[in-house]
């Protein structure tokens, strides 16, 4: 029998200011419902100047990781498309703010929003094969689009930090994936560039494709009946998204359509936003923190990144999981979050750009403790806990 692997531990960290959708509406002389009912969103969670992939990973890693953890862990994945280095894994720093010890490998992962997805399919066979060790896999992004463009009501800024391991106590990854790739320019982000250039309507018919192909290719693998599913957690780049997916799947699959199945996954992302490569995973939060019914039953996961790839597959909620959540941690970030104004939003919109000023340093705007980049020197970042 092979050993179950995969979720032993899962948090998120967000940012600590939002902006509401209503803003942009009046800004713009749109219809909120444009938003709330057309998109499915309400708000979205804006980064600091002091924030970035680092931070908001090493946050959310810190809300999870005990001593015991620590030493266990073997290897560092971090999931993101908004990185900020071309060369040096953000893993690095992560692992140096959490004092991980040397003996360990650290790797950038990058495909759109699906790399955490890959992270951890790597990360459950690394513990398969030694069941001793632990991966810290991190999903970070902040999901930024040009100001007065369409995706600019879809941003949104997040880190979900999972612990994996053999003998979970969350969720057990549970048999073979469904995946789909394609070579579709539906968004991408050239290295010149620091926002993505997206054909938003070729992008959400992808999306649909591919969920629809890598759910074909799940069941043809052998997997779980779609019908079999007490959850159903989809990217969310905007909620409407899954929605419609979700719909157009059960279609497919001769189901009716249960929001009741669907919507607990909705709830953080309505407020927070897309958040690329975290977005799945804090879906699955989630669902976690709002249903007491999902021990022993088993989750739908589709995975997607433009570009693109889809991964669809299936976890197994172990018998108390709610033992081990950061509920009421994911609760009070969200409840304690300031609204900004849009001069506010506009202000941290425009992210400093080290290119031409070798020096800066960031002063900190909200006096949350967490993790913060506290200067660039010589093109060289430094962190700290403040
Ligand atoms: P848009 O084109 O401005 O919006 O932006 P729209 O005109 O299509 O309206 C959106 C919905 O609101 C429509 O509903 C309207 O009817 C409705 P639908 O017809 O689709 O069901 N609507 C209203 N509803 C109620 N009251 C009203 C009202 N007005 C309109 N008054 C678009 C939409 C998605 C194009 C834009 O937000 C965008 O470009 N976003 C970025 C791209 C994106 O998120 N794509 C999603 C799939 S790709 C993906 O998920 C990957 C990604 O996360 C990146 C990665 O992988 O790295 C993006």
């Amino acid at each position: 029998m092979t050993t179950p692997t995969g979720i032993d531990k899962i948090a998120f960290h967000i940012p600590a200011q939002y902006l509401n959708l209503a803003e942009l509406a009046r800004r713009d002389g749109t219809d909120p419902d444009k938003y709330h009912t057309g998109i499915g969103q309400t708000r979205f969670a804006v980064a600091a100047h002091d924030e970035d992939v680092v931070t908001l990973a090493a946050s959310a890693a810190a809300l999870i990781l005990d001593d015991a953890d620590k030493a266990a862990i073997d290897t560092v994945l971090l999931a993101t498309e908004s990185g900020i280095d071309q060369a040096k894994a953000a893993a690095i720093y992560v692992h140096q703010l959490l004092g991980l010890k040397p003996n360990c490998r650290a790797v950038e992962l990058k495909q759109a929003c699906y790399s955490a997805t890959a992270g951890l399919q790597l990360a459950c066979a690394h513990v398969a094969r030694y069941p001793e060790k632990k991966v810290l896999l991190i999903a970070s992004d902040i999901a930024r689009y040009d100001l007065q463009t369409p995706g600019e009501a879809t941003q949104g800024a997040a880190a979900v930090a999972m612990l994996i391991s053999a003998q979970p106590r969350i969720a057990v990854l549970e048999g073979d994936s469904g995946c789909h790739t394609a070579d579709v320019m539906d968004f991408w982000r050239p290295n010149h560039r620091s926002t993505p250039l997206v054909d938003g309507k070729l992008s959400t018919r992808t999306y649909i494709e591919a969920a629809s192909a890598a759910c074909a290719d799940y069941l043809a693998r052998g997997g779980l009946p779609f019908a079999a599913f007490a959850q159903y957690c989809y990217h969310l780049p905007f909620n409407k998204m899954a929605s419609k997916t979700h719909q157009r799947l059960c279609q497919q699959h001769g189901i009716a359509f249960d929001p009741a199945k669907l919507e607990p996954g909705l709830a953080y992302s309505r407020d927070i936003g897309n958040s690329y490569t975290a977005s799945l995973y804090l879906s699955l939060c989630s669902a976690l923190d709002a249903r007491d019914d999902l021990g022993g039953k088993a989750i739908a996961m589709m995975s997607y990144g433009s570009g693109c790839v889809a991964e669809y597959f299936a976890l197994r909620i172990q018998p108390g999981y709610r033992n081990h959540l950061h509920s009421a941690s994911h609760r009070a970030q969200l409840d304690n979050r300031r609204a900004l104004t849009l001069a506010e939003y506009q202000h941290l919109w425009q992210r400093p750009d080290s290119s031409g000023h070798p020096d800066i340093t960031f002063p900190a705007d909200d006096n949350a403790p967490r993790y913060r980049l506290l200067a660039i020197e010589k093109h060289e970042r430094r962190y700290g806990y403040a």
